[in-house]
């Protein structure tokens, strides 16, 4: 059980739906790797909302952990709500972690939210020169951490708002996927489903190196519960919490 440090909304408009810095005391950290996720769960929670929610960590220093939260629903919207001095239980940190190549060039695909594991991937590389992210987003773009990344790595964003817009971004991300297939680079993507399933098809297509970082809901975090449960590339049942939450494209079905 920790306390909460801050919690603090990132960019200038925030409304409903956009993302919150929040950040937790947390001592005695062990080290985590970009990718991983902790378990949170406000202690003052009631009975019917017994488990947590899943969080990728964005940064944690030895005395502090920062999660990037959009809130959304019941569950991370009454996390919004913290206050410092508020308590919380948190469990992790916890799952595999992003592949890290720092001499290869790598492609970050972040659909919304999914910019959430980039955070903490950005902040640990140690040639940050080698990464571009892309931003496919619907809120307007200072509602996500995009600027703060961008003034590390070189970016790219565009919005989905309208049918045509969607068009576009599926011909990035072919022309992007492509690109990167063809260097033999790094290809490494998260956000929603479909946009995690196109990102699979070019890139099975392309026969590119890349990654996915499932966004299923969790409630134990440690493989008991089977609440996160999905395939893998034999059709196998996989806990995502503990054999994931990322995937090689090739070894996963979305
Ligand atoms: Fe319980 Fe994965 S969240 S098994």
């Amino acid at each position: 059980i920790v306390k909460v440090l801050e919690v603090s909304p990132v960019g200038q408009s925030n409304s409903a739906g956009d993302f919150f810095e929040l950040k937790l005391e947390y001592p005695d950290w062990d080290g985590w790797k970009p990718g991983q996720f902790v378990m949170i769960r406000p202690t003052n929670w009631e009975l019917d909302m017994l488990w947590g929610r899943p969080f990728s960590i964005c940064s944690a220093d030895g005395t502090s952990l920062t999660l990037f939260i959009q809130s959304v629903g019941r569950g991370t919207s009454r996390i919004a709500k913290l206050v410092p001095g508020d308590e919380v239980t948190v469990w992790g940190p916890l799952g595999n972690n992003l592949a890290v190549e720092p001499d290869t060039p790598t492609l970050l695909l972040a659909g919304g939210i999914g910019i959430a594991p980039f955070c903490g991937y950005v902040e640990q590389h140690s040639a940050p020169e080698n990464l571009k992210l892309f931003l496919a987003h619907r809120l307007p773009l200072e509602c996500y951490p995009y600027e703060a990344l961008c003034g590390k790595v070189d970016g790219q964003s565009m919005i989905d708002r309208k049918p045509e817009d969607l068009k576009a971004i599926i011909a990035t991300l072919k022309d992007l996927i492509r690109e990167y297939a063809e260097q033999d680079g790094l290809i490494l993507c998260c956000g929603p489903t479909p946009f995690m399933k196109t990102v699979q098809t070019f890139a099975n297509e392309f026969g590119a190196r890349a990654q996915v970082s499932l966004e299923n809901r969790m409630a134990c975090g440690v493989g008991a519960c089977l609440g996160c449960v999905t395939k893998d590339g034999e059709g196998h049942h996989v806990q995502v919490c503990t054999r994931g939450p990322v995937f090689w494209t090739d070894k996963v079905e979305l």
